[in-house]
């Protein structure tokens, strides 16, 4: 009957997030208003993405950011809305972005025990191609009797309360997973206004033969990556070499490899011995979705991409995320 076909017993995230409160006695629900500001933030750069190129929001803002990247118009539009999302939810002491060079701290918010790491737009530079970006945030619980500092943020990935991203895709897609926890995903119906969980216990695949890679960049790799991506082109068991997929949106090659299973990696090499990605708001964020889905996240040297304590807040880093058997294959070629 048509009645069957109705859902009428919807999860949305709001409803997510106050189910999820119950689960923790000691629970003052300042991190479910937290969520509920970070949500607002995905809604509104979700809107404004959507109609970048009708009102002339494409394109350069004219400046760059502390880690040399030209910000884009909606770089700084989306920086701003999420720093105004984060100030008044009055939750937030702190708050790390990639288009700020500086931590801001939110004096004026008493009780706030959240630290927020956020990249406001990733993939900025495929916004005026149309193509899928995303925003990816983590979150550190302040400890106990601090104020708010630095300190409160330049911790291991493994410390995060909870972490994930928002790709601006076909449809906006928001990933979140807590410490230990599962991980869930939601789709923005626009008609609600609601995100609604549409992934829940999302389990990333144990191995797939998709490699995620810039191979403009091998020219530079070290020798035992450009080993092991030649590897991957070989045909395998399977009679097949590996499939290559590369969007250069991280959120989107990661919500793909999420989904799909396979490897995405940016390794440091000869020219960013450092690596490209930033270890705040991109590396260690998704290291956490990943582990909790059932992957793996290592550095370029194999630490566990969770493990990795960043010294300054814009410090970047080698990584290869994905299927667990995959990187324990980049593990054997690296080792
Ligand atoms: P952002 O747009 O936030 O600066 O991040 C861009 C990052 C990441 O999204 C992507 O994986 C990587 O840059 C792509 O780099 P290349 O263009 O060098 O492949
Ligand atoms: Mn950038
Ligand atoms: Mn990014
Ligand atoms: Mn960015």
């Amino acid at each position: 009957s048509e009645t069957a076909a109705i859902n009428t017993n919807i999860v949305t995230l709001t409803r997510f997030l106050t189910e999820e409160q119950t689960k923790h006695k000691e629970a003052t629900g300042d991190f479910t208003l937290l969520c509920h500001a970070l949500q607002f933030s995905f809604k509104a750069i979700s809107h404004y993405i959507r109609r970048a190129t009708l009102v002339n929001l494409t394109g350069l803002a004219g400046q760059s950011n502390a880690t040399g990247d030209d910000q884009k118009k909606l770089d700084v539009i989306g920086n701003d809305l999420f720093i105004a999302a984060m100030r008044s939810s009055g939750k937030c002491a702190l708050l790390v972005s990639e288009e700020e060079e500086e931590v801001i701290y939110f004096k004026d918010q008493g009780g706030a025990r959240y630290a927020v790491a956020c990249d406001p737009i990733d993939g900025s530079s495929n916004l005026d191609a149309g193509v899928s970006v995303g925003t990816i945030f983590g979150i550190h619980k302040l400890e106990d009797g601090s104020m708010g500092t630095k300190e409160d943020i330049l911790k291991p990935g493994s410390e995060l309360l909870a972490a994930g991203f928002t790709m601006y895709g076909a449809s906006a897609q928001l990933v979140i997973t807590m410490r230990g926890g599962t991980v869930n995903g939601f789709t923005l119906d626009n008609s609600f206004g609601e995100f609604i969980l549409t992934h829940p216990d999302m389990r990333i695949p144990k191995a797939r033969a998709i490699y995620s890679v810039n191979e403009g960049n091998s020219h530079y790799w070290e020798d035992n990556t450009k080993e092991y991506f030649s590897a991957l082109k070989l045909p395998q068991g399977s009679g097949k070499p590996y499939s290559a997929r590369y969007i250069g949106s991280m959120v989107a090659d990661a919500y793909r490899t999420l989904l799909y299973g396979g490897i995405f990696a940016y390794p440091a090499d000869k020219k960013s011995p450092k690596g490209k990605l930033r270890i705040l708001y991109e590396c260690a964020p998704m290291a956490m979705v990943f582990e909790n889905a059932g992957g793996q996240a290592v550095d370029s040297k194999m630490n566990r991409m969770l493990d990795v304590v960043p010294e300054h807040i814009h410090d970047r880093s080698g990584i290869f995320l994905g299927s667990y058997d995959e990187v324990e294959k980049v593990k054997q070629f690296h080792k």
